[in-house]
């Protein structure tokens, strides 16, 4: 189980005081000697935390770098400068917290098609962020995503066998038509276990459980510590 951290929450700090620290770099570093496979950043349209120049910077790290973006033009134009490694496409509202649901890939498909095909055709790998259904990753495989990441979010909140179960459900889809599958969104250091033992997910993307443990034991033990968990 390959683990990826998501390091929003360290420029979410940076920018309450506009100052430069904490540096997303730095603890792009810190991740990484945790044992981390490789990073993620989500570059919001609003840049309430990682900025334009975050993103070209940690692409400068010898390491996987996976961008969260939302399906627009801008974003697109930004992705193809930057040419990160993968690119998860997430859905995005201006006064939501964080990514609260998937992406409805079935309501924007003819949308996604194009943006899809001009990742790929620039040799980045698409990953789609969706919600466990069966249609959802029936239509990201129409799309010829590379990769599904199911949001966890639902499964996280209740820890119901349901949604594990459903989780557990469209990961076989996937691998049955042909999609890799990811999964993230609320997982912690209590909940990522059964998550992680689940046949066929390729990597875990984590971010919040691991920022908000560093304050009191350091990044890289907090990465370190998550390894454990979905060891
Ligand atoms: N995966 C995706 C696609 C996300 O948008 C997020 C949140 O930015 C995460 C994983 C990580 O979620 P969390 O911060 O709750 O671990």
């Amino acid at each position: 189980m390959k683990l990826g951290v998501n390091i929003d929450h360290i420029a979410t700090l940076r920018e309450t005081r506009r100052e430069s620290i904490p540096d997303p770099l730095s603890a792009a570093r810190e991740v990484l000697a945790g044992g981390a496979d490789g990073l993620v950043c989500h570059l919001r349209e609003d840049r309430r935390h990682i900025q334009d120049k975050d993103v070209f910077r940690l692409r400068e790290l010898p390491t996987r770098l996976d961008l969260e973006m939302a399906a627009t033009p801008e974003m697109l134009k930004f992705a193809l400068k930057v040419k990160p490694d993968m690119v998860t496409i997430v859905p995005e509202k201006r006064r939501e917290l964080t990514t609260e649901g998937g992406l409805d890939v079935v309501k924007h498909s003819k949308k996604l098609r194009p943006l899809i095909k001009r990742l790929q055709g620039a040799g980045i790998i698409v990953s789609l962020f969706i919600n466990p259904e069966a249609g959802q990753v029936e239509e990201s495989a129409v799309l010829t995503a590379d990769f599904i990441e199911l949001h966890t979010g639902k499964y996280a909140l209740a820890s119901s066998p349901k949604e594990l179960e459903k989780v557990g459900i469209a990961t076989q889809q996937a691998r049955l038509i042909g999609l890799r599958s990811n999964a993230g969104h609320g997982l912690d250091y209590s909940n990522v276990k059964k998550i992680a033992h689940i046949p066929g997910i390729e990597e875990l993307n984590i971010g919040f459980s691991i920022i908000a443990r560093s304050v009191f034991v350091g990044l890289k033990q907090a990465v370190k510590e998550m390894r454990e968990a979905i060891k």
